[in-house]
């Protein structure tokens, strides 16, 4: 998969994609991550990306045609591309919705900023994604969660194939809890079951653990 990265700021996505999976994923071919900057596609002297908002108001805006601008320079070389806006007005993220986008061959997240876009940019993307119920300064967060969510799914990202199946939400169900080593921490011991070698056993305790804690702490998850 190839991402897009659209955003004033390319710079916040350095380290993050230097680590851990997303680092994984590029290693193994299995995800190609390409920076849009969007004051390249700016054509004022100061190469702004936002302006003041028509109508009056505090706060900026973003410009829509820098954005317009740089979604159609990716879909040139991606004709195919997927493209999903980054805002708290889009349906929250799923698992689900994270392994559908692992489908795509490329995906463009646009990065929103200051108080919002302007509204015309929403006539050129194909969704919009929040990450959830709160607003951040900027959507380049929320699109390091997508592409983290989804560059995990990617084949042969994972060590074991198994642990992309079992986690939580694919079940539907919370994880039931991990222990390792040493058998005691300050104290508090591991549950003797896991300690047993009764693999059956285990894997019933596991099963009953996470529908009691689903149920505890998501009762929402258990209705769906
Ligand atoms: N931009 C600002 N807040 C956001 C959120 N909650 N999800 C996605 N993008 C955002």
């Amino acid at each position: 998969m190839h991402v897009h990265l659209v955003t004033i700021f390319p710079e916040f996505f350095a380290t993050p994609l230097a680590v851990g999976i997303p680092k994984r994923a590029r290693d193994v071919g299995a995800l190609r991550v390409s920076l849009v900057d969007l004051r390249e596609y700016t054509n004022d002297r100061h190469r702004s990306t936002d302006d003041y908002p028509y109508g009056g108001g505090p706060g900026m805006v973003m410009k829509a045609e820098p954005i317009i601008d740089a979604l159609e320079a990716v879909r040139a070389g991606a004709p195919r591309v997927r493209r999903v806006l980054l805002s708290p007005r889009g349906p929250v993220l799923s698992h689900a919705r994270a392994a559908a986008l692992a489908l795509e061959s490329d995906l463009a997240l646009v990065c929103g900023r200051y108080e919002g876009v302007d509204e015309r940019v929403r006539h050129f993307v194909d969704e919009e994604l929040s990450i959830g119920d709160y607003v951040l300064s900027g959507g380049e967060a929320a699109a390091l969660v997508v592409l983290d969510a989804v560059a995990r799914l990617l084949p042969g990202v994972l060590g074991n194939a198994e642990s992309a199946a079992t986690e939580s939400f694919v079940s539907g169900l919370l994880e039931y809890p991990h222990y390792t080593r040493p058998e005691i921490v300050r104290g508090i011991g591991v549950p003797p079951i896991l300690l047993s070698g009764d693999h059956a056993a285990v894997a019933r305790w596991r099963e009953a653990q996470a529908r009691e804690l689903t149920n505890r702490v998501r009762p929402d998850l258990v209705e769906e």
